[in-house]
Parts: C-alpha cells; structure tokens; sequence
C-alpha cells in the first residue's frame, strides 16, 4: 500500500499539502465536485473532494442504472450504496467543477450539504452528523468496511442474503480503491466557515458531466474491451453486462462478489492513471485531446 509521502507525488494537484494546515496560514487549494448544471455558480453550502474523492462519488454512478430499478422496486433506496438513487446531484443534466479555495485549516465536522427535500432548486444546506465536530473546514476520508457507524458511506455489505447486492460490493470496492488505497478526501465549504475557515472560492471551470465522462469510460472500456465486446449490447451503459464489465475491469476480478481492502486488489486499475482521465476534460479545452470545452457564462459566486 502506498504511503502518504510517495501518494503527495502521485498527486500533485490533491489537497495533500493541506494535511496538517494549522498553522494560521491561507493556503490555495484545489478542489472538485459535481452538481446540477444550473447550480453551477454557488460553492457556499457544498461538498467538495481531492481527485480520488471526487472519482468515488462519479464511480458509484456508473452502477446506478442496474441497482436503482431494484431498490425502488422494493421501496429499500436508503443504504449507502443505493442513496443516490435518489439524490439531485447524481441524476439528470450535471457538471463537473474545479474549483480554487483558500484554507486556514481542516477539522472534523464534515457536514453533508445538498438540496434537501421541500427545499428550493439550489438552495443547498448542511448539517453535522452526530460525533462531527469541531473547528475547521469539515474532512472525511473516503473510507470502506466495518459497522453504519464506522464508516457510513460503504459499509459492510449484509450477512443476509437477499439484503447483500452486488452494488454493495461495488460501492465498498471502490471506496477501498479510491479511499483507503488512493486518499480520497471529502470536505463541506459550510456558509457559517466562509470567511473563518475558508474564503476567496471560485470556479477555474465547469464542464458537461457526460464529456468529462468520456476519458475516463474510454480508458477503462478499451483496457476491458473483451469483457464489453462479448455483452449483448457492448455500449449500452445501462445494462447489467456493461455495468459489470465495468467494475470487473476498474476493480479486478471478482468486484461483484468479494471485497478488496488494500493488499487484496491485484487486477484492479491504477488510481494515477485513473486520475488523468478523470482530470482529462478540466485540463483539456479540445474534445481531440480528451478535452471539454469550459460552460459558457459561469454565473457569479454568491
Ligand atoms: C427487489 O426487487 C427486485 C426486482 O425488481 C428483485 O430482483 C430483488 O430480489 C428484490 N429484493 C431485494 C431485497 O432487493
Ligand atoms: C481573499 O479574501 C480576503 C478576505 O476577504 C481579501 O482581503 C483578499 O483580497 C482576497 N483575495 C483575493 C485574491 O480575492
Ligand atoms: C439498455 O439496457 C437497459 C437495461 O437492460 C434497457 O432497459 C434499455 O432498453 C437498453 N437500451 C437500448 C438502447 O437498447
């Protein structure tokens, strides 16, 4: 398993250097998310990650199409593999941002912020899970295993039977992956932090969330090409075949049935070069360079 020193050259561009950051000075930082196209002018109230982070939360969309028609079948969308099934920043028309952030410092009280029910289109808003707290703009490591309580965002797939999916196993997987093995980090820019633990926001730029999409798929349908060449349907991304071609390739073998803490992730694909196809439409204007072109008339950051 890597270290935290060889992981800070892997990635230049993670918020590595923020690790530590008490020291009463601002820092610049990159960060990234994906929100609703037309939300795409605010950053107060929202969640942001570091590379791996962020390549977690668009990872676990790819396996939305084949989980979702299930758990709302069954009224059971409510486990942390299937919660997106049912969340506005990972449905409809979405973008992909870079953002630059100056820190003071980093805590513990990761708060989730999104547009909760009954709420306005955009309107985010954040609170603080029980146990998070304490000064700081609010971290959590992308983490995998163990109880709800341990690590909420991919627990332990149930020992019941028809209760343990393969999206479980996907979710946990790629958590460990881009977690445990590749550092990614979520952080909440709170409006009651701004000015206090962070400030000056803006967006370096916005692209189309299926662009950005392109590289990366791209990168992993042609490493994988025999596994989606012999499915029914090798490019339809909905079905079950292509969704799970997808996982076995990203992940390794065996990515629907086992779990695969570090140390145990042989076959599963770099998380560098990952990485640079994932920041391929940010740092790339032109679609022939695996580029996106920036949207258009960013709106104001309130
Ligand atoms: C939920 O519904 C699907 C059919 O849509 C079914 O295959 C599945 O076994 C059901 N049960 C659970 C616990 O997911
Ligand atoms: C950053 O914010 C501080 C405090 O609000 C302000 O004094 C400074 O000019 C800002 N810097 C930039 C580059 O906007
Ligand atoms: C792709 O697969 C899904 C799931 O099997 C199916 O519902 C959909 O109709 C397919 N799309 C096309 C274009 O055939």
């Amino acid at each position: 398993m890597p270290t935290r020193a060889s992981l800070a050259l892997l990635w230049p561009y993670a918020a590595w250097e923020a690790h530590g950051a008490a020291t009463g000075e601002w820092r610049t930082l990159t960060f990234y998310d994906v929100v609703p196209a037309h939300c795409r002018g605010r950053v107060s109230n929202m969640d942001v990650a570091n590379v791996a982070g962020d390549m977690f939360f668009s990872t676990k969309d790819k396996y939305l199409a084949v989980a979702c028609p299930s758990c709302l079948a069954n009224k059971s969308c409510h486990g942390a593999a299937t919660f997106d099934c049912t969340n506005p920043e990972s449905t409809g028309q979405l973008v992909v941002r870079q953002l630059s952030v100056e820190v003071l410092a980093f805590g513990d009280a990761y708060s989730l912020c999104d547009v909760w029910p009954h709420h306005g289109e955009c309107e985010y808003s954040c609170f603080a899970p029980p146990g998070h707290k304490g000064p700081g703009v609010g971290r959590e490591r992308v983490c995998a295993g163990g109880s709800w309580r341990a690590c909420g965002m991919a627990p332990d797939p149930s020992p019941v039977v028809p209760f343990r999916h393969a999206w479980d196993y996907w979710n946990w997987n790629i958590a460990s992956r881009f977690g445990n093995s590749g550092g990614g980090e979520w952080y909440s820019l709170t409006a009651a932090d701004e000015g206090l633990h962070w400030r000056n926001a803006s967006v370096v730029k916005a692209i189309d969330q299926a662009c950005q999409a392109r590289a990366f798929d791209g990168l992993v349908v042609s490493r994988g090409a025999a596994c989606f060449e012999a499915c029914p349907q090798p490019a339809n991304r909905s079905s079950e075949c292509w969704v799970d071609c997808f996982f076995e390739t990203l992940l390794g073998p065996g990515a629907a049935t086992t779990l695969k803490p570090p140390g145990a992730q042989t076959g599963a694909m770099d998380v560098g070069h990952l990485a640079d196809a994932w920041l391929s439409g940010l740092r790339h204007d032109d679609p022939a360079k695996g580029g996106c072109p920036p949207l258009s008339a960013l709106l104001p950051v309130p």
